[in-house]
């Protein structure tokens, strides 16, 4: 079985890639990545040596390229991450998103279709062994009020209707859509992921805790934008590595499972939880000394992002029923995990970050303390 997983080089890609070589080692991996300023080699430093793994610098968006990638090297099955995944900069930069997003998914489709279907009686060769998988976000969905009862009712479920809000949901949405279309109109065997938030080691320092984890690092403040009310649903990394494992191998084709981690929490409480870590983690560091844990005159409170979605909340219950895929990893063990991971490799954030992330932080934050 060859797989090639584009977006590898990214923060859940390098999770992916990682799992899949090595637990599968008669598997061939070709990790397809455009290094963009979030995709670094840095993520796969471990993997870029084993046997059954190589990787591939390219771009989605150039259909051309995708073509003879296909055509040369023939994989049985895709997972596709390649994207531009961060909400703040879609509302900047809109276009970009909707050309690797949308563009980039329909130049995959139709390279897969190319490769797999018999243009005579259209049928795919290799059935059960082809599959065009996307990982997608919940942040589909759109927006969940934030008063309302804990009950699974309402929580994003698979029928929940598409709603995005942001520039970003609505490239991911149209990819879904049109990864859909290719299953009903040219029968691609095809599964979708939609997951909820997820942190861990090798996030890109410009989503909420990695982010918050540097600037705590540099004795800054951690920016909570608006009042800090919003919601989000929280899944460790590995365990969506692992959920994307499950339905990747037993998930039926045609069908969405949504993941989520069933850990939701207002971005201010989460910020407040996180120093208290962060404190927690350096102190044991530095041999245990008394920690001071100081969390109100670390935060600030910014200017809302525009569109801000409430809340988002993902009901699991059918990876769970089907799959029987479950979280795995408490959100206060995972978050000691991802802290311990983020000290331990202080030097990683400065390293990744380009000239033009840079630019567009100094935009956003003022200058780099
Ligand atoms: P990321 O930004 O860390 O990684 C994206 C990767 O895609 C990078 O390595 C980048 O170089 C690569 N890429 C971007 N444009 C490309 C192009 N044109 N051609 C080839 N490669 C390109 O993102 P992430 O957080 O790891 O997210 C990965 C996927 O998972 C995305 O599709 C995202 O929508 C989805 N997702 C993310 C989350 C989350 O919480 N981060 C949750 C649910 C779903
Ligand atoms: P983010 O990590 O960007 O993920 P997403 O927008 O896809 O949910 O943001 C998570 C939440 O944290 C979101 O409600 C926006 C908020 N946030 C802040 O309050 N401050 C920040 O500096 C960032 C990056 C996000």
């Amino acid at each position: 079985m060859k797989i090639l997983i584009t977006g590898g080089a990214g923060f859940i890609g390098s999770h992916i890639v990682r799992l899949f070589a090595n637990k599968y080692p008669s598997y061939q991996i070709l990790t397809l990545d455009a290094l963009t300023y979030a995709g670094n080699l840095e993520n796969l430093a471990d993997v870029l040596a084993l046997p059954n793994h190589r990787f591939i610098k390219g771009d989605i968006t150039d259909g051309v390229f995708i073509s003879a990638l296909f055509a040369a090297e023939a994989p049985d099955a895709v997972i596709h991450l390649a994207a531009e995944s961060h909400v703040d900069r879609s509302i900047e930069d809109p276009l970009t998103f909707v050309h690797t997003n949308v563009l980039g998914t329909v130049h995959l489709l139709r390279a897969a279709r190319a490769l797999w279907q018999n243009p005579n009686d259209g049928t795919y060769a290799a059935a059960g062994r082809n599959l065009f998988y996307h990982v997608s976000t919940d942040e589909v969905y759109g927006s969940l009020p934030l008063e309302v009862p804990p009950d699974s009712s309402s929580k994003f479920t698979e029928s929940s209707p598409y709603a995005p809000h942001s520039p970003y949901s609505a490239s991911k949405a149209a990819a879904d859509h049109f990864v859909r279309a290719w299953a009903a109109t040219y029968d691609l065997p095809v599964k979708i992921s939609n997951c909820s938030n997820n942190y861990g080691p090798y996030q890109f320092p410009e989503k909420l805790i990695p982010l918050a984890l540097d600037r705590l690092r540099r004795g800054l403040k951690v920016p909570v934008y608006g009042t800090g009310k919003n919601v989000r649903d929280w899944l460790y990394v590995g365990d969506h590595a692992d959920a994307v494992d499950v339905v990747f191998h037993e998930g039926r084709e045609g069908e969405t499972y949504n993941i989520g981690g069933g850990e939701e929490w207002a971005n201010l409480e989460l910020v407040k939880v996180l120093c208290g870590v962060f404190d927690e983690v350096v102190g044991a560091r530095a041999g245990g000394s008394e920690v001071v844990v100081d969390v109100e005159g670390r935060i600030e409170f910014v200017e809302d992002r525009k569109g801000h979605d409430l809340r988002y909340a993902v009901d699991c219950g059918k990876i769970r029923g089907e799959l029987g895929w479950s979280p795995k990893v408490g959100f206060r063990e995972g978050l000691k995990k991802t802290v311990e991971w983020y000290v331990a490799n202080e030097g990683w954030p400065e390293r990744v970050t380009s000239g033009e992330y840079k630019e567009y932080y100094e935009r956003q934050y003022g200058v780099r303390g």
